[in-house]
């Protein structure tokens, strides 16, 4: 299909009142819910090696999932890694059983490739899992069995959790789909949510979405349009997507005061080619990047709450935190 045919299509159904479910189900038949357990878990270990090398752990640590989305892939991976608990949340109804159901059991094949990827043993996952799948019938118990808090409709910017009481805040596959000015808000709610050292990890898709289905398009087409003809194709209703830029991500992360330990980008190599050749015209809104910036289709950012923001009574509260307790330190490093 066209891109601009899915794209009316997408924009009719954001404004009809019955648009949201039937977008569910077209979802369902050839969309981003459907299951894909190598991608799913691919996702999720990448979440998994920023934290490593942004010299954290998983193991005790207490999670917020922003964005649940349908594949609670992220959570139950970060369950079998031995994660405490995972608060995961959703400002949409996207999850259900049927679709937990599924995502429990595909990820039985895939152990043998967590335990290499982490160093797990293999053992320890196996039991974890046989333990986890042993309540399933109903979404809230198989939820507890993983150890899953999930909440719904739930928003990022207000979580409602205490302050200083999480260890890692993380998302896959969602950043780019809020509105700069909310993110800040989600970001400033995520700083107030963690331990001191605690960390951001998000994994991201600054790429036209469009571009994922046949054809020649690719990850800067979006770029030519202004704000407002984005604004029917994609900056607004279910397809939304920011349009941020790489730099865009560095200033938010950077004004939200937390220290980067861990950014990558992926440039796609064939927007790059076309748009160093003029196809398509960028818009004059995005004349001030790079060219490298504006071809980014991937990004990867693992960033800790300053230790050094932290007043006194944040250090008297944090000796007493259930992480410090379990073995974190300060700085949200492994001490042993
Ligand atoms: C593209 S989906 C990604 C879902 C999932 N992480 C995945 O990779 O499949 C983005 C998700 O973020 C959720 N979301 C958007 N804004 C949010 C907010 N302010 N608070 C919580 N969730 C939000 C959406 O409802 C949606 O489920």
């Amino acid at each position: 299909m066209h891109w601009r045919t899915k794209a009316h299509i997408l924009a009719i159904l954001s404004r009809i009142p019955a648009g949201s479910a039937l977008y569910h189900l077209l979802q369902r038949v050839g969309g981003t819910n459907r299951l894909s357990p190598c991608e799913g878990v691919g996702r999720a270990l990448e979440l998994v090696e920023m934290t490593r090398q942004a010299e954290s752990r998983i193991e005790g640590a207490v999670v917020l999932e922003v964005g649940t989305g349908w594949r609670p892939f992220v959570p139950m991976v970060f369950h079998l890694l031995g994660a405490q608990r995972i608060v995961s949340l959703d400002i949409n109804p996207w999850l259900n059983h049927a679709y937990a159901l599924e995502t429990a059991r595909v990820l039985e094949a895939q152990l043998p490739r967590i335990s290499a990827a982490t160093g797990l043993d293999y053992s320890i996952l196996r039991e974890r899992y046989r333990r986890a799948t042993a309540s399933q019938e109903t979404l809230p118990k198989l939820l507890a069995s993983w150890g899953i808090d999930y909440r719904c409709p739930a928003d990022a910017r207000a979580t409602g959790l205490p302050e200083q009481s999480i260890d890692l805040v993380v998302s896959s596959n969602v950043l780019e789909h809020i509105p700069l000015e909310i993110q800040r808000e989600i970001h400033s709610e995520s700083m107030r949510v963690l331990v001191p050292g605690g960390l951001l990890v998000h994994r991201f898709n600054p790429g036209d979405h469009y571009a994922h289905g046949k054809g020649s398009l690719h990850t800067a087409n979006f770029l030519q349009f202004s704000e407002k003809e984005w604004h029917w194709y994609g900056g607004s209703g279910l397809a939304y997507h920011n349009r941020l830029r790489a730099s865009d991500y560095d200033a938010l992360f950077e004004d939200v005061g937390c220290e980067v330990r861990v950014r990558r980008t992926r440039v796609d190599e064939k927007a790059l080619t076309e748009l160093k050749a003029g196809r398509p015209a960028i818009h004059p809104d995005y004349a001030r990047y790079a060219l490298d910036d504006l071809a980014t289709d991937y990004m990867w950012v693992a960033a800790a709450r300053p230790i050094a923001a932290a007043t006194d009574q944040d250090a008297v509260d944090q000796e007493a935190a259930p992480s410090a307790k379990r073995g974190f330190a300060k700085s949200g490093m492994v001490t042993t």
